[in-house]
């Protein structure tokens, strides 16, 4: 007999469907809850409501689990590409030979942007974020190719405007980089891995080649794979609800790249490096930033910690302070900002604020550190943030499409001032 959920108001009982997931997560469907009771539920920051039912990605924040499409990230990470697990969140299953050499093709045979996109840049001012930059640039990709802009066309259009995104994404974040450093662009090399790719765009010159170090590129490899997807985060959950309102792939996107840039999400690994700096600029007394994040007086927190699920452990710092060590290691870096980053650490977990409300180092407290050694600037982190996670926000846009969801529209209850008539303004006082 399938579970239901009793719920008593004003005096009458009302039975509420309960839907089980395959790993035992519980819900109770409150979907018919208006029409049936004239109630709604209230959830500021939706941290207790289920927007959807998602086949991708499974999280168990108490456990520290991370699989996508049913694999733990510690295998992905270790032994897959990323194109491989790309393709993996996208169609739903690990590609075959065959499979992947026609993904891998299609991706390299789109890396080139239109040659006009790259007027763009001489637009933007000296010091634009490349975040900024980024998401009008995947917006303006949809008017050069309107004919992507129905969500409802044949998949093998669709799948085009997917294939175009993963290719052209890391081309235009490389480009937005040498911008802004006021190099010459440079353009993809086809014969290139996904990440070897990039690593060339960000740091050859046309005078000098960059010497790819295998170190770098398995970082690399592994930090967009932890990065793919992510269940209803709120830059995915931005992308969906956009999407939900039938705009295109591009637009979609762009407004993923622009929830993703806060700080309290994907920008924290820009700004967990930034408040190192400070501590550091400050005299590395590592004990008074983590007494000011303790301080209710103070907005001060302690960046890259805490996450709204990971209650016990982010399993993908684990795998990331590991790769942070080799890359650190192999490239012979001492960084100070380092030192200061392990001594955070170490006070933290110690102290009971941090214990008591289960606030560890998350993805980000890591990522910056190994972006940092590898040589990409400061305000790129969160572009590289964007570039790992875009397969995950093509998949939930699919799969959003594909249950033809309800056009995502919140209620609110309202609480401003009760009918008043106008009052024309000499007689307002
Ligand atoms: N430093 C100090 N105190 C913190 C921190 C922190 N980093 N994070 C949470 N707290 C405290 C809060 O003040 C609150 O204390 P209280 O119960 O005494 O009021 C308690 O811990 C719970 O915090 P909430 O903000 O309610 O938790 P929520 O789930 O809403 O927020 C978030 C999660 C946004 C990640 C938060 O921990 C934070 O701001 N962390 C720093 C930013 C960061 O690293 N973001 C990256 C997240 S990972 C990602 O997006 C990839």
């Amino acid at each position: 007999m399938s579970e239901k959920a009793k719920l008593i108001l004003e005096g009458k009982e009302y039975e509420l469907p309960v839907v089980i997931g395959t790993e035992n997560e519980k819900a109770i469907d409150i979907s018919k809850l208006l029409e049936t009771t004239g109630y709604i539920t209230l959830d500021t920051g939706f941290k207790n409501t289920g927007s959807t039912k998602s086949a991708i990605t499974f999280l168990d924040g108490d456990n520290g689990i991370l699989w996508y499409r049913g694999y733990p990230i510690e295998q992905l990470s270790e032994y897959a590409s990323f194109l491989e697990v790309a393709y993996l969140v996208i169609y739903g299953e690990l590609p075959t030979q065959k499979e992947l050499d026609y993904f891998q093709r299609s991706i390299s045979h789109h890396t080139l942007v239109h040659e006009d996109m790259k007027r763009f840049y001489e637009a933007y001012p000296t010091g634009a974020h490349p975040m900024g930059v980024l998401s009008s640039m995947i917006a303006s990709m949809s008017t050069f190719y309107p004919g992507s802009q129905n969500p409802n066309r044949p998949f093998k259009d669709i799948e085009l405007t997917m294939h175009r995104l993963i290719a052209k994404m890391a081309t235009l974040a490389a480009q937005a980089n040498k911008v802004s450093i006021g190099h010459p662009i440079m353009y993809p090399k086809n014969s290139y891995s996904y990440t070897q790719n990039f690593l060339h765009m960000m740091f050859a010159l046309p005078t000098a080649d960059y010497e790819i170090d295998p170190v770098v590129d398995d970082a690399l490899n592994k930090l967009l794979i932890l990065h793919a997807d992510h269940e209803q985060n709120c830059s995915t959950s931005t992308v969906r609800i956009v999407g939900s309102s039938q705009s295109n792939l591009y637009s979609s996107i762009s407004a993923g790249i622009a929830a993703l840039w806060g700080p309290l999400h994907g920008g924290a690994n820009q700004a967990v490096i930034e408040m190192l700096e400070r501590i550091k600029n400050d005299g590395g007394d590592v004990q008074k930033w983590v007494d000011k994040a303790k301080d209710k007086n103070d907005s001060f927190r302690l960046m890259g910690f805490g996450h709204r699920v990971y209650k016990n452990f982010d399993p993908r710092a684990k795998i990331i302070k590991k790769a942070c060590d080799d890359v650190l290691n192999r490239l012979g870096i001492h960084d100070p900002v380092l030192d200061i980053a392990k001594q955070l650490e170490e006070v933290a977990l110690k102290d009971p604020y941090f214990i008591e409300r289960k606030l560890y180092p998350n993805v980000d407290f890591y990522s910056g550190i190994i972006y940092r050694a590898i040589g990409i600037p400061t305000e790129m982190f969160t572009v590289m943030f964007a570039l790992g996670r875009l397969p995950g926000w093509i998949a939930q846009w699919k799969e959003m499409i594909e249950h033809g969801e309800p056009i995502g529209r919140p209620r609110q209850v309202y609480t401003g001032s009760t009918k008043r008539d106008y009052v024309p303004i000499p007689k307002r006082g």
